[in-house]
């Protein structure tokens, strides 16, 4: 039975995999609560989504909330239907366009390198593997799990077998599953139906979108600088003035820089960003620095501009506090003795401001967060001020008083504004697509002013 009214949100991120049927494989990783999102996530772009779940799957969870999130019922036993056949066979009116096992244990990679089949999930692959139905896993697993040499070699031979993975962040000693937000974006790359089909292409019906080939050759020419997340200031050195930037915006922009070709990447990031693994293994092109003031920010930011011509662009995403301490106290400050508190701030350099002055031919793409204001034409006007009075090339503004984009999201809207004058509104979509659109807007400028 298909509950018709669960699949109420289809397509309404976009259609990008509208017509696709998306076998989502489910195992007994702790990070199966992700896993009803990321099939929501896959409808939200037009998908429809079967559920497939492991036993112990089915022991961490309760196969109806897979029920409920995709509005399909879970495979859980394999039956005489033959629902592995079901899923695969060519002449099957079922079969899935993509298999994704999110998220995947140590022992389902094991079983699956190895041809084991017998559960849903295993028995699925192992019926699909060079069915020509793409594969994708998204693991999750302790960190002594996945530098286990037995796993690394199983996921290298599913790898030659045409499998690919979908990597997440190494921290806190686990290896974390992919963001939801990361993982429908491979899936979208892998099946997706052209930007130019989709909704949300009416972002940019200019010439600009249908530019895409020839924006990223001339973003192969580019060495480009990103900030990202929050800066902190020392109180003392326990306590610190920081903001709630989490660098995600940042992140994706040096993701998609790395993806459209750019002949290098540095990402420049305060603490607590997550990076993810496609970076920290990148091909050579990226360097990553980690830093904590907004001086480091800035010094590191200048020490690469001034190695002759490796970098001519800064992408400013990054969130420096703004004030610093003037007098940070070694050690730490006592409550009981200092009852009350009083702190002299003085404002941090302008980042921007300091590299348009030292480097005035870097590209320069700077973010203004504004707070709380009254409509679009009010933040337009405010970003079209920071273009003129801060001689940047692009500037890029959004309205951080929103709780549903921005800080912490996984999503954004913003404008963007350019020398000439054009204001862009990208409307909400998620980080990586609006990172997308603005590196296009980024190759089609620096093409403009040469
Ligand atoms: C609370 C808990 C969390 C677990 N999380 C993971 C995990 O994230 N990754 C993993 O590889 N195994 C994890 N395991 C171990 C697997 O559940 C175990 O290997 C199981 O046999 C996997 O079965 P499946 O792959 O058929 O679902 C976890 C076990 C428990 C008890």
């Amino acid at each position: 039975m298909i509950l018709v009214y669960l699949k109420d949100i289809t397509g309404t991120l976009g259609n990008e995999l509208s017509g696709k049927r998306i076998a989502l494989c489910v195992t007994g990783s702790i990070s199966i609560t992700e896993a009803p999102g990321i099939a929501r996530l896959l409808m939200r772009h037009g998908a429809d989504v079967i559920p497939v779940l492991t036993p112990r799957a089915c022991e961490f969870v309760s196969p109806m909330i897979f029920e409920w999130s995709t509005g399909n019922p879970p495979i859980t036993k394999l039956t005489g239907k033959v629902e592995h056949v079901e899923l695969v066979s060519i002449q099957s009116s079922k079969r899935a366009d993509l298999i994704l096992i999110a998220p995947c244990t140590a022992n389902t990679i094991g079983k699956i390198s190895s041809g084991i089949s017998d559960e849903p999930v295993s028995t699925l692959v192992c019926t699909a593997l060079g069915s020509g139905i793409p594969i994708l896993i998204a693991s999750a697993m302790h960190e002594p799990m996945i530098k286990n040499p037995i796993i690394q070699q199983a996921k290298e031979k599913l790898e030659r077998e045409g499998v690919k993975f979908i990597e997440g962040s190494l921290v806190e000693s686990k290896s974390k599953l992919a963001e939801p937000e990361e993982i429908v974006q491979a899936v979208i790359s892998e099946i997706g139906k052209s930007k130019g089909d989709t909704k949300k292409e009416s972002i940019a019906k200019s010439s600009l979108r249908q530019e895409t080939t020839s924006d990223e050759k001339r973003l192969a020419r580019l060495g480009v600088i990103v900030t990202a997340g929050p800066t902190r200031e020392p109180i003392d050195q326990v306590r610190f003035i920081t903001n709630a930037s989490t660098g995600k915006m940042g992140v994706a922009l040096a993701v998609e820089a790395l993806l459209k070709g750019s002949k290098r990447v540095c990402l420049i990031h305060g603490p607590g960003v997550v990076v993810p693994v496609s970076l920290t293994q990148g091909d050579g092109r990226v360097r990553m620095e980690s830093v904590v003031t907004t001086q480091e920010m800035q010094d590191s930011v200048l020490s690469k501009l001034s190695k002759g011509g490796e970098y001519n662009v800064l992408i400013s995403a990054g969130a420096p506090a703004d004030y610093t301490n003037l007098s940070p106290v070694t050690g730490k400050i006592s409550t009981s003795e200092e009852r009350t508190l009083k702190l002299e701030l003085s404002a941090t350099k302008k980042i921007i401001a300091v590299v348009k002055e030292q480097f005035p031919k870097t590209f320069v793409v700077a973010f203004k967060a504004e707070h709380g204001l009254k409509n679009s034409k009010e933040l337009s006007l405010k970003a079209l001020e920071t273009l003129k009075t801060s001689r940047v090339d692009i500037v890029v503004a959004n309205d951080v008083a929103r709780t549903d984009i921005g800080f912490g999201s996984d999503y954004n809207e913003v404008l963007v504004v350019t020398k000439d004058g054009k204001v862009r509104n990208l409307p909400k979509a998620s980080k990586n697509e609006i990172a997308a659109e603005i590196l296009d807007i980024l190759a089609e400028e620096i093409h403009r002013s040469t």
